[in-house]
């Protein structure tokens, strides 16, 4: 081995702060949707086992869940908005504490990718304008077609940033780490941000800074509780999940990340490329120059392997890494990308709902051992 791979090898094992935390490594478990909360949006017991067994990493970032009921848009996804969900979110953080972890929540709300048999009172699932999203829901009767949002109000706006702001004091109560603050992947921020969604007339719409006034009301709302240094953003500027599109994302996203470093936030973390999918799109800009534009870490995340992760790190592109599909089936993916071990690859059939089978029996390597 020469010496320059030896160095190289060393970058994702090395602790790193983040705000006030020591992370042992730059290694993050990405929110992933498991789709296994229980009736009234509580998390399964198995998340305790499933989150503990991965405390290893140096973050985890616990699943996108819910800030309030209109703000859901799958069947059995967690919330965070009431007792019964705090308390069986806090026997999780305590678990994934015992075991020498970190915990933050991501803080979500759907918007228009949601359904009416998922919203309260079957009503209207809600947008930055009444435009509907191609695609489907997943509801309780399977996949079902997305129908037109109603468009929010000027007035209820302040009332949603209230519900991030009490979702943030619930996740302090449930003994979080931190939070993330869910801008990505075409929902309800992200909605605001782009133009293919908002359409508003009002102070939230048109210009560049009238999109982006809601995220940063959200941020101001959500560090108020927690203070930047334990809060993250989460963006997609290239992605077109969820039916999103912007017609010039460079200054939108400049712009974006230029507010979101003013209010200290500790961390920016940037899906590169589509999400789940390609890091190259068509048209992209070249997402350094937010990092470039950002004060706190940047946490890079897309189909990262070890070398690409490595490199990432070594050219100072990244700060931290976050990996998501490869969690899901590796437990101990710290030690296994230490190793140079093989990865067990996740089984789609059992990412989204079920129970203990493709959730919490994926073997770590001591226990391969033992077979
Ligand atoms: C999903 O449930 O499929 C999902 C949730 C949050 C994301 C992306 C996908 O950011």
């Amino acid at each position: 081995m020469s010496t320059e791979s030896a160095n190289v090898d060393s970058y994702l094992f090395e602790p790193v702060q983040l705000g006030p935390l020591q992370l042992a490594n730059r290694i993050v478990m990405a929110p992933l949707t498991r789709s296994r909360a229980k009736e009234a949006d509580v998390p399964s017991e198995l998340a305790i086992e499933y989150y503990a067994q991965r405390a290893t990493a140096g973050l985890i970032i616990a699943e996108a869940t819910q800030i309030s009921p209109q703000g859901k848009g799958y069947v059995f996804t967690p919330g965070i908005y009431d007792r019964a969900q705090i308390e069986a979110w806090q026997r999780i953080t305590e678990a994934v504490h015992a075991k020498g972890g970190h915990i933050f929540l991501q803080l979500w709300h759907v918007g228009r990718i949601s359904h009416p048999s998922l919203q309260p009172d079957n009503a209207l699932p809600v947008a930055p304008s009444a435009i509907k999203p191609e695609g489907q829901a997943y509801t309780d009767d399977g996949f079902v077609p997305h129908v037109t949002p109603r468009a929010l109000a000027t007035s209820e706006l302040a009332g949603l940033v209230e519900q991030y702001r009490i979702a943030a004091l619930n996740a302090q109560a449930a003994g979080f780490d931190g939070v993330e603050i869910h801008a990505a992947n075409g929902y309800l921020l992200d909605q605001f941000l782009r133009d293919k969604t908002n359409q508003r007339t009002d102070a939230y719409g048109g210009s560049i800074a009238n999109r982006a006034r809601l995220l940063l009301e959200v941020a101001d709302a959500v560090t108020s509780v927690w203070g930047g240094e334990r809060v993250g953003v989460r963006i997609s500027p290239l992605s077109s999940f969820g039916d999103i599109a912007d017609s010039n994302p460079e200054p939108l996203f400049k712009h974006v990340v230029k507010e979101l470093s003013a209010r200290k936030l500790v961390y920016l973390h940037v899906i590169e490329g589509e999400t789940g999918g390609t890091r190259e799109v068509p048209g992209g800009f070249d997402l350094q120059v937010l990092r470039e534009s950002f004060d706190g870490l940047f946490m890079a995340n897309n189909g990262y392997d070890k070398e690409l992760a490595q490199r990432a790190l070594k050219t100072r592109r990244a700060d931290l890494i976050a990996f998501g599909r490869p969690f899901i089936s590796n437990p101990d993916l710290v030690t296994r990308l230490k190793t140079g071990a093989n990865l067990n690859e996740p089984d789609p059939d059992t990412m989204y709902g079920g129970g203990a089978e493709g959730y919490v029996d994926y073997p770590t390597l001591e226990q391969e051992a033992q077979r």
